[in-house]
């Protein structure tokens, strides 16, 4: 027995105990995939090939050849024969990572932070366009999970912000970006992936587990993932922690379930990277793909849990070979959906090395030589939408006596490491691990190299601004103050993925907390000591505790530059010098105190056994928990402020699609592809005859003798331990189904709102308007106080300009989970639902009604 088999025995296959009341229920089997109109032509396309295909071709399109196998971080096998290359798949949300001549984007947090949609549309487009010119089938990215539940969680900034539909406008807006020119999005990590630290199983220990009702799940959780769905997205990556106790990858009814029946989903799922920890139960639970192929215990032994195993698997009949004909009727459908069949570029790049020439397969001990980077830019103007993102993004927090625009001829001092790019090159950390110089991205998988850092040094440079910059944390002793000057206090705070620690924080922030970190406080106090006008600049992955400093009277400006990516530089200043008036708003809260948050959302540490992370706080993180509580954060979610003024008026609402309690009828799932469902011949999983076999690489073909043997167990009356409640019957589906996304008629929009932002001030800029709801009063299910909804952006208006904006809350957005009735149910039809219009989440006195239809402003906030 295997070392690694032995451990599959003690450890991998066991679950712990989790919490009374949490449970992992069975759902089998995986619905078919291509019930809906807008896939069925690629599903069309898929089958004809998946009726040709041999089983050893079938099972090498469902995993990667292994990790250091091929160019990019993950490489499925290929079906030559039909015309199937090898697939690429290439990290991360915020650009191509590990590679050259390519853009580095603002990450999600930063867009986010913009609220402007048809931004986050358009950065999708260009990030698309990267992966595609690199020849990237598969982007692994967006990510809305990490939800940002936890503010000390590692890998929030790769999302949107702390809000379900914030996340999902950002997932959805980026998905329709990047599939619009034919890559195939990722959207990740499903889910309740909220911290870094015991996330993976490994030999000695299983992953930790979330644990979370059925009413936050879909209210919150899923919320992002239903609107990726909706919008076609072509693939979900599952997360490697357990819901309920039961790993991600091998939930099924996270999988099965939730994600392919409830919210129709019609791509792949494959697992986060060694996240499989199973081969059949896994198949069985609906995960399509395996990545990057290896068993997850110990790597690049040339292991796998599926391909020459799925083959055995198939042939034993454990896994119905209609289970795998779905999986790769999954993969290739999404492959055609995007157009790939159709002159798509091959990989160019490797991720494995910066050098023109390397082994084809690092993974492998003796691997052949070759030409693995061509070094082609796919920059082309990307530049330009990343500073947009990085300029709409700035939030303006604090603004007293107009210190803020500077004025052009204004005497700056400069001080703060994060100024200036990284001394020791702005590549020199292998994946960003480290917090050196200007922070324009967390670390981990998530990161990308930079092609140069337009530091704010640099801005300042090219502006000819009148400064002297002091590059250093602890405040230096020759600076002279003036009290002409006006000092600029550049300070961070990063985190990243666990894989790597940085100062002690192992991906989620352990060490530095909520604080800045390089002493941030104290140099902003020395330098509030010694000079009267204090402009601070916040590069963050989240929020910070600013409270040793944001009230002295000298601190008269507070900017979050979130995390700028490459562009640092000239979008600060084009905000900073006042070209274009700050116009971002905060993603999430920003507290006074870490104990403001509820215990539960603390990062969980060690616990023998599987540790447990239960969602006590239900649906009440960051401002749903504030607001609850009737906690004061420092800055409220949503808020920003501008060099100018808005009003909002003239606000009006329509009915549109009258509500009614439960929403009608889903429509029925349409025809799927039909396969014989018989166990395919051993032979075609045979070895072919003097294959020169890479060793350690991944390979779909199995001995004759072993196939022959599986062959024969598939007759032997010993058959595979089925999971309770196992089933290989195809269901109609549940009721809150029916098209991507869920049951089509939640989308139906219930009233649409109108209002008119008028720029009161004396400079241009724009506005975002922020809808909230609030149930009605006496509905007999607890909801938060207010929720946003939906949000729009203006354009940049003149002083006394007008725009007026169009927003819309659907039947879903005034519905709650019924977890009896499984469905969604709007409590109160008649009442009088509250749709809040305003500035930020905290300052709302523009009311509509449902039940008189009127607006009018002037409102007692509800907050
Ligand atoms: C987790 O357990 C809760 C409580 O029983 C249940 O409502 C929920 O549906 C379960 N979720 C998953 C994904 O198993
Ligand atoms: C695929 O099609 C070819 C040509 O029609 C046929 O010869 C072959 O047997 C088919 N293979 C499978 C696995 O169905
Ligand atoms: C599986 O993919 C690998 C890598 O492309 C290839 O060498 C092999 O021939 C493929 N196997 C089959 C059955 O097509
Ligand atoms: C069939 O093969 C799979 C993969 O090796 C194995 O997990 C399963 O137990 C086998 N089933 C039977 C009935 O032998
Ligand atoms: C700055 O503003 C504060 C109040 O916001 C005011 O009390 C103070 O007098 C102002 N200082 C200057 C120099 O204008
Ligand atoms: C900048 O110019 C303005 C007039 O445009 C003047 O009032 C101000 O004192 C100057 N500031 C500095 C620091 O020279
Ligand atoms: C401050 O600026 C004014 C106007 O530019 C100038 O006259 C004065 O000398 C400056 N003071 C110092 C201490 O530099």
């Amino acid at each position: 027995m295997s070392l690694s088999s032995l451990a599959a025995g003690a450890v991998l296959d066991r679950r712990d105990p989790v919490p009374p009341g949490y449970v992992a229920p069975p759902y089998y089997p995986t619905p078919h995939g291509g019930w809906v109109s807008e896939w069925s032509e690629s599903y069309r396309k898929a089958s004809l090939l998946v009726a040709n295909m041999t089983l050893a071709e079938k099972t090498n399109i469902t995993s990667g050849t292994g990790i250091f196998m091929g160019r990019c971080v993950g490489n499925t096998g290929s079906a030559l024969r039909v015309g199937i290359p090898q697939l690429c798949l290439q990290d991360g949300p915020l650009g191509v990572r590990n590679t050259d001549h390519n853009t580095a984007f603002p990450p999600g947090i930063t867009a986010g932070a913009t609220w402007d949609k048809d931004l986050m549309r358009r950065r999708g487009v260009a990030i698309g366009e990267e992966f595609r010119g690199k020849g990237v089938n598969i982007h692994l990215g967006p990510s809305v999970g990490a939800l940002g539940r936890k503010p000390r969680g590692g890998r929030n900034w790769e999302g949107f912000g702390s809000d379900p539909v914030l996340q999902a406008f950002g997932g959805a807006l980026t998905i329709e970006g990047v599939q619009s020119v034919g890559v195939i999005a990722t959207i990740k990590h499903l889910i309740a992936n909220e911290q870094e630290m015991y996330r993976m199983y490994s030999l000695v220990k299983p992953g930790i587990s979330s644990n979370l009702d059925d009413r936050t799940m879909h209210e919150l959780y899923l919320w992002p993932f239903a609107e990726g769905v909706r919008s076609g997205v072509g693939s979900v990556m599952i997360s490697y922690n357990a819901i309920n106790g039961s790993a991600a990858a091998q939930n099924s009814y996270l999988m099965n379930g939730l994600l392919k029946d409830e919210l129709g989903f019609q791509g792949f799922v494959m697992s986060d990277w060694l996240a499989q920890i199973s081969g059949v139960p896994s198949a069985l639970a609906g995960l399509d793909m395996s990545m990057p192929g290896d068993r997850n215990e110990i790597p690049l032994l040339g292991n796998s849990y599926w391909m020459y195993d799925y083959s055995r698997a198939v042939l034993n009949g454990s896994v119905p070979v209609d289970r795998l004909n779905d999986a790769v009727t999954r993969i290739l459908a999404a492959y055609f959906q995007m157009g790939q069949d159709q002159n798509y570029p091959r990989p160019n790049f490797d991720t494995n090395t910066q050098n023109a020439e390397g082994p084809l397969y690092p993974g492998a001990l003796i691997s052949p030589s070759g030409v693995v980077n061509e070094f082609v830019d796919v920059q082309g103007n990307h530049a330009e939408v990343a500073r947009e993102v990085a300029r709409d993004a700035i939030t303006l927090l604090k603004n007293q006596n107009n210190t803020l625009p500077l004025l052009r001829n204004a005497s700056l001092k400069v001080f703060g490491t994060a100024a200036e790019k990284n001394p020791d090159g702005i590549n020199s950390c292998a994946d960003q691990g480290c917090n050196k110089g200007t922070l324009g991205m967390g670390w981990g998988s998530g990161s990308a190299r930079y092609p140069y850092m337009d530091s704010p040094i640099d801005g300042f440079k090219s502006r000819g601004s009148n400064y002297q910059y002091f590059n250093t944390d602890s405040f230096p002793s020759n600076s002279s103050p003036s009290p002409n000057d006006t000092a600029v206090v550049f300070v961070t705070a990063d985190s990243g993925e666990n894989y790597i620690t940085v100062e002690g924080n192992p991906g989620d922030r352990t060490s530095s907390n909520l604080n800045l970190w390089h002493n941030g406080d104290k140099l902003i106090q020395d330098v509030a000591a010694k000079y009267t006008s204090v402009v601070v600049v916040v590069h963050t992955v989240g929020p910070v505790i600013m409270e040793a400093w944001h009230d002295l009277p000298s601190v008269k400006a507070v900017l979050f530059a979130h995390l700028p990516g490459q562009e640092a530089g000239t979008s600060l200043m084009e905000v900073l010098y006042g070209d274009t008036s700050p116009s971002g708003h905060l993603p999430y809260t920003v507290p006074t105190s870490e104990s403001n948050y509820p215990a539960s959302v603390n990062l969980v540490g060690y616990q023998i056994g599987q540790p447990q992370d239960t969602h006590t706080e239900g649906l009440y993180i960051d401002y749903r928990h504030f607001n609850k509580e009737s906690i004061t954060p420092r800055y409220a979610f949503g808020f920003g402020l501008s060099y100018t003024s808005f009003s909002f008026s003239d606000a009006s609402i329509s009915a549109v699609t009258p509500l009614t309690a439960v929403p009608p009828s889903r429509p029925a799932k349409g025809t799927t592809p039909a396969y014989s469902t018989a166990i395919p011949p051993a032979s075609e999983a045979y070895w072919p005859e003097n294959f020169n076999r890479i060793w350690r690489y991944l390979y779909s073909w199995l001995e004759k003798n072993d196939a022959d043997d599986a062959a024969e167990a598939a007759n032997s009356p010993t058959k595979y331990p089925y999971p309770a409640g196992y089933s290989n019957v195809q269901t109609a589906g549940p009721a809150a189904g029916g098209a991507q996304g869920g049951n089509p008629a939640l989308f139906d929009t219930a009233y649409d709102i109108s209002v008119t932002v008028t720029n009161t001030g004396a400079r241009a800029g724009k506005a975002v308007a922020q809808l909230y709801v609030q149930f009605p009063q006496g509905i007999a299910v607890e909801t938060p106080t207010i929720q946003l909804r939906d949000f729009e952006k203006t354009s940049t208006l003149q002083p006394g300009a007008s725009q007026t904006l169009s927003l819309r809350v659907t039947r879903k957005d005034l519905s709650v989970w019924d977890t009896a009735s499984q469905n969604w149910v709007v409590p109160s039809v008649n009442g009088d639902y509250g749709i809040w219009v305003g500035s930020s989440s905290d300052s709302l006195s523009l009311r509509c009604g449902t039940a008189s239809m009127t607006c009018a402003g002037g409102q007692a906030s509800p907050v």
